[in-house]
């Protein structure tokens, strides 16, 4: 529910990088406060301000990738089939696991919210291989180019979990495909503070500071976006005390460039 926490409070702000009308909907029905008390200590601030420019990163990035298959993998509480404006066309899979798909439709139900494309929603389990399965099942064509998101998942899994998933997207893209994600943070930040280990020692890492390498010796022509960078071209100027960015990768031709 953080996400969607730090979301609703976005939308709220002046100047807002996004709007997403439904993230204050999935905290209240959560049960969970919109602004829990005693406020947000300094690694929260740091995640929320990794996490508000990632979603307009990610929005600007699928909305122009020119293709009209695009796959949220972990999609949790993402909204972008509500909210944003896609060609037509476009047919939009979210993958998550059952009871998270489940609340997501509840709550957007109640609110007569209507995808502004088309929607299918994929309920699996990303550590099993049969998820591509339930992908094609919903119509998926893995023999024409996709856009794939994987936002705020890799860090929870171990880089042999993280290499495992990526190898089956990659199994399933076309040449021309593009993957957006997370890159690990490179070397110690705020974010190795014993003070903040009480939630960083949930994370598994994912493949790290090696995303790139890894992608670009399999298949992929990665692209880095620190999120410096980023944000200071979204008005956000940062230190990038975490350390962190994104990853843009197209799928190359089989041994070629993109
Ligand atoms: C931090 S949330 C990020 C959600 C969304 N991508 C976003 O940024 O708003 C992580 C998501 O990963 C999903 N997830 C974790 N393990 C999974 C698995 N094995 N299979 C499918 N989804 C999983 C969770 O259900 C949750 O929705």
């Amino acid at each position: 529910m953080a996400v969607a926490r730090v979301r609703a409070q976005e939308s709220a702000a002046e100047n807002a990088l996004f709007e997403d009308p439904y993230a204050a909907a999935f905290v209240a029905a959560s049960g969970e406060p919109l602004r829990p008390r005693p406020g947000p200590g300094p690694l929260a601030a740091v995640l929320a301000f990794q996490t508000v420019v990632r979603t307009r990163f990610y929005d600007d990035q699928l909305l122009h990738s020119g293709h009209d298959q695009v796959v949220l993998l972990a999609a949790g509480l993402d909204t972008r089939a509500y909210r944003l404006g896609w060609p037509p066309g476009t047919r939009l899979y979210e993958v998550d696991l059952p009871p998270v798909l489940d609340f997501k439709h509840r709550v957007l139900a109640a609110r007569s919210a209507e995808p502004r494309c088309e929607r299918a929603a994929v309920p699996a389990d990303l550590l099993t291989p049969t998820w591509a399965d339930r992908l094609r099942e919903a119509g998926f064509d893995p023999t024409r180019p996709a856009t794939w998101l994987v936002e705020g998942l890799l860090v929870y899994l171990t880089a042999e979990q993280s290499a495992a998933l990526l190898t089956t997207v990659g199994e399933l893209s076309a040449p021309g495909s593009m993957l957006a994600l997370e890159r690990g943070r490179s070397g110690r930040t705020v974010l190795d503070d014993p003070s903040v280990a009480h939630i960083t020692s949930l994370w598994k890492g994912g493949l790290g500071a090696g995303t790139a390498d890894w992608l670009a010796g399999h298949g992929w022509h990665p692209r880095n976006h620190p999120l410096d960078e980023v944000a200071a071209h979204y008005g956000r100027p940062t230190a990038n005390p975490s350390g962190t960015g994104f990853i843009t990768a197209l799928r190359t031709p089989r041994g070629g460039q993109p």
